[in-house]
C-alpha cells in the first residue's frame, strides 16, 4: 500500500522523523533550509499533511497551490502564522500543541520577569567588560519582586501558570486582565484579581504579556498603554510580537518612562528593532520560552500525533477547526 505523502517543513528531532516514515512517505527539511513561502507552497503541493512551526505561513495563497492538503499540525501552542478561516474554508484541519508547553514556558515568563527586576544581562555585561572595579551600595539596583504587584494581561493556561508562580512563590498581588473573566476556583488557586485593562496598567510593577496575537490583540502595549504604566515598572513580553509597539517600546525605554523590559518575541522576528538593541535596560532572549529538551520533545510528538491521530485514524488529538470534521 502506497503511504500518504507528508512534509515536515523544518528541522526537528530524528526519532520524530522516524515515527512519521512508520506512517508515511515523509519529505523533510533536516538540513534546515529558509524556505521562502513560493518554496514552501510548491513543497505543500502533492502532500496530505504538513507539520510546521511558527514560522511557516499557511494562508489562502499557499493552500490554492496544494489542493490535496487535509491537515497542517503546528508544533506551537499558538498559531497565528495560520490563516484559520481560509484552513477551514477549504477544509484544512489545523492542530496545534496546548497544555504540554505550559509549565516550562510560564517558569521562563518568570525567569525573565526576574532578569529584567534584578538586571541580571546588563550587570552581567558589566562584569564582562572588565568595568567591575569594586562593590558600591547602589550598583544595578532593581525592583522588588517579592510582595510587589503582578498583573497579567491574557489569562490562558500559561498566564494561570505564572500568576502560581508570583503568588504562592513570591507573595506577589496578583491582578490580571483577560477577554473573559476566569472562573472563581481557578481564580482562587492562581490568588488573582480580575481589572480592567486600565487599571492592570496603572496598577502593576511587573506586567506580563501572554496573550494570542490576533489582529484584535495587535498593538495592545503601544505609546497610550506604556504612558500609563508605573516609570519603575516593567514589561515582559512571551506572547507574540506585534502585540507590544516595539519602537514605542525602545523609546519608552530610552526615555525611562518605564523601568525595563523582558522581551522573548519581537515584531518581524528574527528581525529586532534596532533601538532595542541599543538601550540598556532590556533583556532579550531568541523566542526561548518553551525551550527544554523534554517541552519540545513533548511539542514533537504532540504534532506528530495530531498527524497520525488524523490521517492513520481520523481522531486529532488537538484539533483548531473540528468543524472541518465533520
Ligand atoms: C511558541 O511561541 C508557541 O506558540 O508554542
Amino acid at each position: 500500500m502506497t503511504k500518504a505523502r507528508i512534509l515536515v517543513a523544518r528541522a526537528v528531532f530524528p526519532e520524530i522523523i522516524a515515527l512519521l516514515e512508520q506512517h508515511f512517505e515523509v519529505e523533510h527539511n533536516q538540513a534546515d533550509e529558509p524556505w521562502p513561502k513560493e518554496r514552501l507552497a510548491g513543497k505543500l503541493a502533492g502532500k496530505v499533511g504538513a507539520f510546521t512551526t511558527g514560522g511557516e505561513r499557511i494562508d489562502a495563497d499557499v493552500l490554492a497551490v496544494a489542493p490535496g492538503l487535509k491537515i497542517c499540525a503546528n508544533m506551537a501552542v499558538g498559531y497565528n502564522n495560520f490563516d484559520l478561516a481560509a484552513m477551514t474554508q477549504r477544509g484544512v484541519l489545523a492542530t496545534n500543541t496546548p497544555d504540554v508547553l505550559t509549565e516550562s514556558t510560564a517558569d521562563f515568563g518568570f525567569a525573565l520577569l526576574m532578569a529584567t527586576a534584578r538586571r541580571l544581562t546588563e550587570s552581567e555585561h558589566y562584569l564582562r567588560a572588565g568595568k567591575w572595579q569594586r562593590w558600591s551600595y547602589d550598583m544595578f539596583s532593581g525592583s522588588e519582586v517579592h510582595g510587589s504587584t503582578l498583573g497579567i494581561l491574557g489569562m490562558g493556561r500559561i498566564g494561570q501558570g505564572i500568576a502560581r508562580r508570583g503568588a504562592h512563590g513570591f507573595g506577589m498581588n496578583v491582578i490580571y486582565h483577560n477577554r473573559s473573566r476566569l472562573a472563581p476556583d481557578l481564580e482562587a488557586q492562581c490568588k488573582a484579581r480580575y481589572v480592567g485593562k486600565e487599571e492592570l496598567l496603572r496598577a502593576a510593577d511587573h506586567l506580563v504579556l501572554v496573550l494570542p496575537y490576533s489582529p484584535a490583540s495587535h498593538h495592545a502595549i503601544g505609546a497610550p498603554e506604556l504612558a500609563l504604566m508605573k516609570p519603575a515598572a516593567n514589561l515582559i513580553n512571551v506572547a507574540r510580537g506585534g502585540v507590544v509597539d516595539d519602537a514605542a517600546l525602545a523609546a519608552a525605554l530610552r526615555d525611562k518612562r518605564i523601568a525595563a523590559a523582558g522581551l522573548d518575541v519581537f515584531e518581524g522576528e528574527p528581525k529586532v528593532h534596532p533601538d532595542l538593541l541599543t538601550v540598556p535596560n532590556v533583556v532579550l532572549t531568541p523566542h526561548i520560552a518553551s525551550a527544554t529538551v523534554p517541552t519540545r520533545k513533548a511539542m514533537a510528538n504532540l504534532a506528530a500525533d495530531n498527524l497520525i491521530g488524523f490521517l492513520v485514524h481520523g481522531k486529532p488529538v488537538t484539533p483548531l477547526n473540528p468543524e472541518v470534521l465533520k
